[in-house]
């Protein structure tokens, strides 16, 4: 049985006062870290402000983005894998589609970055997704499969079994145009089944988000899929009852 796993994806938003308020909110009021996982992924530079001030050991910390290269060098500007994990981040979001959109990320610079995340022991919340237009013109499936392979190429479908993956379509994304909870199935049991033909095992245990427009109205229904096993969470992430309330839905 898979357990329930919803991450916040803060992108770049936050402040020291936010992020006082926000993390003391949740870490006084989440009691169900036995039934759901539950991460929140600040801005790198407030990661080990984060995690100074969280006191709720059930609510784990991740990265939004990570370097591909293994370990330090001249990269102005990157973080890499080890220095996440010197301040204890257990996740690191990857792929996610603005990096693909307006920072030129590519299927295989991001599998290059999944592959350094699992070498490092953090576990990669790997976003996958079509455009509206891709969707519009029925190519979804290939979209999605063509995100997955790059990453199935190099680290095989066992690695799977500790990879979360995030589908998120770019149409859903701060528009609040959610995916219908069939429509989010669907792509949901089409990633399984994918993982499948290489690993059941590792098929039966992934972690599979969705993420879009994700709300406290629409979590319940949603996580109810069969193939949908929590939620990454944009805007409704920085306010701590509408975040707590979805989390409280998976
Ligand atoms: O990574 C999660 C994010 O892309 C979803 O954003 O605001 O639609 O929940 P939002």
């Amino acid at each position: 049985m898979r357990k329930p796993f919803v991450a916040g994806n803060w992108k770049m938003h936050g402040s020291k006062a936010m992020i006082a308020s926000l993390i003391n909110d949740l870490s006084r009021a989440w009691q169900q870290g036995d039934k759901v996982d539950v991460a929140v992924c600040p801005p790198f530079v407030y990661i080990d402000y984060v995690q100074r001030t969280l006191n709720n050991p059930a609510i784990k910390v991740g990265a939004q983005n990570m370097a591909a290269e293994p370990e330090y060098g001249a990269f102005t500007g990157e973080v890499s894998a080890p220095m996440l994990k010197e301040f204890d981040c257990r996740y690191v979001i990857l792929g996610h589609s603005e990096r693909r959109s307006l920072f030129g990320e590519d299927d295989d610079l991001i599998a290059r970055k999944v592959e350094v995340a699992l070498n490092a022991r953090l576990t990669p919340i790997l976003c996958v997704g079509e455009t509206l237009e891709e969707r519009d013109a029925g190519i979804t499936e290939q979209v999605i499969e063509r995100q997955l392979q790059a990453v199935i190429d190099r680290v095989g479908g066992d690695a799977f079994a500790d990879i979360v993956v995030a589908y998120e379509p770019v149409w859903a994304i701060g528009t609040g145009k959610t995916a219908s909870p069939e429509q989010a199935q669907a792509v949901h049991a089409f990633i399984r089944d994918k993982i499948r033909l290489l690993s059941a095992e590792a098929a039966d245990d992934m972690i599979i988000q969705y993420g879009g427009s994700v709300k406290p109205g629409n979590a319940m229904e949603l996580f109810s899929q069969p193939d949908i096993d929590g939620g990454l969470i944009g805007g409704a992430s920085l306010v701590a009852d509408d975040f707590l309330a979805i989390c409280n839905a998976a």
